[in-house]
């Protein structure tokens, strides 16, 4: 039988969802998303002068590679590194970014900032600070997830779906490392934020 992950095509069928998780977003849901979250970024960067998406690491790696290839206009890729996690689910509160692009690359473009989920918006706070130190302006921000209660005021621009107080893992995020790769969103059972 098909599980909520069934994929296309003749005799594939998807892992059944780890035990201890329960499926928010499948990877239908998430793609019809992207395709309307795409279109806004679009009308954003057409303008842009050197447009420039900047990938927020490690969380936001699949929504990125899924988000730009639906974005005509070209644009060149950055990588900034930051966590606020340490092992676990509460946020330590400090923001710790480990790796960021050199100056040269970001100074003049406009930044179409991509984070997996704003929180209390510590993190897109402090990678958008380092950006435009370093020469750049945000042309647009799009999270993946917005935690509801979360980060007051617009942090984003946009954001993929909203979600409550559970701890979210798949399609980039982690617990601990774990779960990464599974193509669809999950929320870990027993653990609220
Ligand atoms: P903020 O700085 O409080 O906005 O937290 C944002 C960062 O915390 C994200 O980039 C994630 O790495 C991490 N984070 C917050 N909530 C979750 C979650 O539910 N699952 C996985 N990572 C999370
Ligand atoms: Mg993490």
């Amino acid at each position: 039988m098909a599980g909520p992950g069934a994929r296309r095509g003749p005799g594939r069928q998807r892992p059944p969802i780890p035990p201890g998780l329960r499926l928010l977003f499948s990877a239908e849901q998430i793609a019809a998303r992207l395709d309307e979250l795409a279109a806004a970024a679009s009308a954003k960067m057409a303008a842009a002068e050197k447009p420039l998406a900047v990938c927020v690491l490690k969380g936001a790696f699949m929504f990125c590679a899924d988000l730009v290839r639906r974005i005509p206009v070209g644009m060149d890729v950055a990588f900034v590194r930051a966590a606020s996690y340490g092992s676990g689910t509460v946020s330590s509160g400090r923001v710790r970014v480990s790796f960021e692009p050199p100056a040269p690359e970001v100074r003049g473009s406009a930044v179409l900032l991509i984070e997996d989920i704003v929180d209390t918006g510590r993190t897109i706070a402090e990678v958008r600070r380092r950006l435009v130190s370093r020469g750049a302006s945000i042309a647009c921000t799009v999270a993946l997830l917005r935690r509801k209660g979360g980060a007051a005021g617009a942090a984003a621009d946009a954001a993929g779906f909203e979600i409550g107080a559970e701890f979210v893992v798949g399609y980039g995020l982690d617990l601990d490392g774990k779960y990464r790769n599974l193509p669809y969103l999950a929320a870990v059972e027993g653990e609220a934020r």
